[in-house]
């Protein structure tokens, strides 16, 4: 997908953003990430949303639940056509930025071990991996992966 990346914007999700995804979340996103999921979580305090927009145009977004000092990654999802051009990169520079202005200490996050395009994204932003859950999907074993913020 050929498109201008200074003009890729990154603020934080909200419900205008949510409803305009609502109908190509399955198709065009990833197809376990339900609009009642999210609205729940964009409902939560304790939730941050970031979203990446061209044009006006919805092309991926990450969140992160907060407990105390500590964060969970919820996830983190370009849309299929504008994947491996550096939206995912983007995205989770911000995450870290939001982490950090909230003075996160550690994020965790739960990752499919065949899911090598997502390992590579978060080893390339120093997660590593701390443990492994067998049999945690329905047919693949979820690695565990942590981050230290400075
Ligand atoms: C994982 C995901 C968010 C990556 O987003 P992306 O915009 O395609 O990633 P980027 O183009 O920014 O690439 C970032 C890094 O990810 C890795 N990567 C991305 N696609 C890859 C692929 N197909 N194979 C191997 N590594 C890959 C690379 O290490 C890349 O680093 P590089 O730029 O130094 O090569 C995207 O593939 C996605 O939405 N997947 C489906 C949802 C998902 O599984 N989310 C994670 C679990 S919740």
């Amino acid at each position: 997908m050929e498109f201008d990346k200074s003009k890729v914007a990154i603020t934080i999700m909200n419900f205008n953003d949510l409803d305009k995804i609502c109908n190509c979340l399955q198709n065009e996103f990833d197809d376990f990430w339900t609009y009642d999921i999210l609205k729940e979580e964009l409902s939560s305090e304790h939730s941050i949303y970031l979203v990446a927009k061209i044009d006006n145009q919805i092309i991926g977004f990450a969140g992160f639940k907060t407990i105390f000092n500590e964060a969970e990654l919820m996830n983190i999802i370009v849309r299929k056509s504008f994947r491996n051009c550096g939206i995912g990169n983007l995205l989770m520079k911000n995450i870290l930025l939001e982490l950090q202005a909230r003075k996160i200490a550690t994020i965790h996050l739960e990752v499919a071990k065949n899911n090598i395009s997502a390992i590579h994204l978060y080893q390339k932003f120093g997660f590593y991996e701390v443990g492994l859950r067998k049999n945690y999907y329905k047919d693949d074993d979820a690695i565990l992966m942590e981050l230290t913020i400075n």
